[in-house]
């Protein structure tokens, strides 16, 4: 069975909220998922999952620093990520606020750690978006995300 790290940060909770949706989907579909705030989250852990979901809000069209320095610090695991799949997800304030360059942020460091990134062709592209809390567009498109994310989960990993 296929482990999954939901690691998410969140201060007012709309990006908790989009974890607890996406970790919903990943449990029905058969994986084991551990959900975590970024602060309860090691970087040493990583190494123990197939996928790695990372979640941040949209701050100044980026990820928040907590998460930024859990990736930093996963320069030590360098090399040992790889195959594993890695997806992302965020929300923000505004419409073109900046989400889209947040979730590509994080993509950026699972490509340089040489795993797997899955995009959708119809969906929200790079993973999903909220605006604030997460409506029923951002709600559908979270469960998207997570049950595509566990379909290629389980082709890879059983
Ligand atoms: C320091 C800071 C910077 C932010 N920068 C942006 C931004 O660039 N674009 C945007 O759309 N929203 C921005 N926001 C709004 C948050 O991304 C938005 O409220 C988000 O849903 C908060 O997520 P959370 O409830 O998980 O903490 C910012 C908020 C803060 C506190």
């Amino acid at each position: 069975m296929a482990k999954v790290l939901v690691a998410y940060y969140s201060r007012t909770g709309n990006t908790k909220k989009m974890a607890e949706i996406i970790s919903v989907v990943l449990k029905d579909e058969g994986l084991q998922v551990d959900i975590k705030n970024i602060s309860e989250t090691n970087v040493d852990e990583l190494i123990n999952y197939d996928i790695i979901v990372f979640g941040s809000p949209t701050y100044y069209g980026s990820m928040a620093y907590q998460l930024k320095q859990l990736i930093d610090e996963s320069v030590k695991l360098h090399g040992k990520l790889q195959g594993k799949i890695g997806a992302a997800f965020a929300s923000a304030g505004n419409v073109a606020g900046g989400n889209e360059t947040t979730i590509s942020g994080i993509l950026n460091a699972f490509l340089i750690h040489g795993m797997i990134v899955q995009g959708d062709s119809r969906g929200d592209h790079y993973g999903p978006v909220s605006l604030g809390l997460p409506d029923e567009r951002a709600i559908k498109e979270c469960q998207r995300f997570a049950k595509r994310n566990a379909v290629l989960a389980k082709k890879l990993f059983g």
